[in-house]
């Protein structure tokens, strides 16, 4: 059975309260925090020899596609009707909206050390103590808007930009190339400070705190905004016919790219899945 991705700002407070509640058995069973390792140990960037999949590669989309799935399956082993929320920072762009509602995510950090003390991930609550990827305290941290620094959330005309172009990335396929739908979704640019953060780069800036690193999965809104992220590349594929993941074929020997990207057919690390695989989960869920 397809099962169906739903809008947060349009969930029951039946759906909230059983989604907080699978994702709060995810991290009693020890779940959780194995996605939040996993999503460590494979941030990599271009400056790094070797194999990128997560960020700053064309595998930005099908690994974090693979990476929702599988926490998706964890919630649903929990609560079978649970599915994964997204959040539309292009529709909710207040810090007291959707999702920051202490039935779903919680609010804001406090000001003096951005610790999120409303809703159910706040330390206060004893369920929700960060163990991996530490800096600070065990508690979710928040800084919505950035209050020292504002910054606003990407537009509706920011994404537009994105999902306009028809081709899905371009070599040298890393955080330097100025065309294609993967990193103008992705967001990262030339150019200094705030402007250089496009899309998705610019949400995890406005939420801050914890979103800001490699840790990034320690705020459950990781999920919310990847699964929007996600729903972007079900839409680009619409409108552009079937636009299909790129690179085709691997990068030959004596290309600088060589054995750094996955192409459509090959393996996708962590999982035993191709990108090829990943471009049509029609059979599995579709977003409402
Ligand atoms: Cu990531
Ligand atoms: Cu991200």
């Amino acid at each position: 059975m397809v099962y169906v991705r739903k809008d947060a700002g349009t969930l029951t407070a039946a759906e909230r309260r059983r989604f907080v509640k699978a994702l709060l058995e995810v991290k009693r069973r020890g779940e959780y925090d194995e996605f939040v390792r996993m999503h460590l140990a494979y941030y990599s960037s271009d400056g790094e020899r070797g194999l990128r999949t997560a960020h700053m590669a064309p595998s930005f989309l099908p690994w974090h596609r693979q990476f929702l799935l599988d926490l998706e399956d964890a919630l649903r082993r929990v609560d079978p009707v649970v599915t994964l929320p997204y959040w539309d920072w292009t529709r909710d762009r207040a810090t007291t909206s959707a999702p920051w509602t202490a039935d779903l995510l919680g609010g804001n950090g406090r000001r003096s050390d951005q610790q999120v003390m409303t809703g159910p991930f706040a330390y206060g609550e004893g369920n929700w103590t960060i163990r991996v990827g530490v800096t600070e305290g065990e508690f979710l941290t928040r800084d919505l808007g950035r209050r020292r620094d504002p910054i606003a959330l990407p537009t509706a005309n920011d994404l537009e930009q994105a999902l306009k172009d028809p081709v899905y990335d371009v070599r040298p396929w890393d955080s330097t190339v100025t065309r294609g739908f993967r990193n103008g979704l992705e967001g990262w640019s030339a150019g200094r400070g705030s402007a250089s953060w496009r899309n998705h780069n610019r949400v995890h800036r406005w939420v801050g705190g914890a979103m800001l690193g490699a840790a990034s999965v320690n705020d459950p809104a990781f999920w919310l905004h990847h699964a929007f992220v996600d729903l972007q590349w079900y839409r680009w594929q619409r409108r552009h016919g079937g636009a299909r993941y790129l690179p085709a074929a691997p990068p030959g020997r004596g290309d600088e790219q060589h054995g750094r990207v996955v192409a459509r057919h090959e393996k996708l690390p962590p999982w035993d899945v191709t990108p090829d695989q990943l471009e049509d989960v029609g059979g599995i869920y579709r977003y409402a």
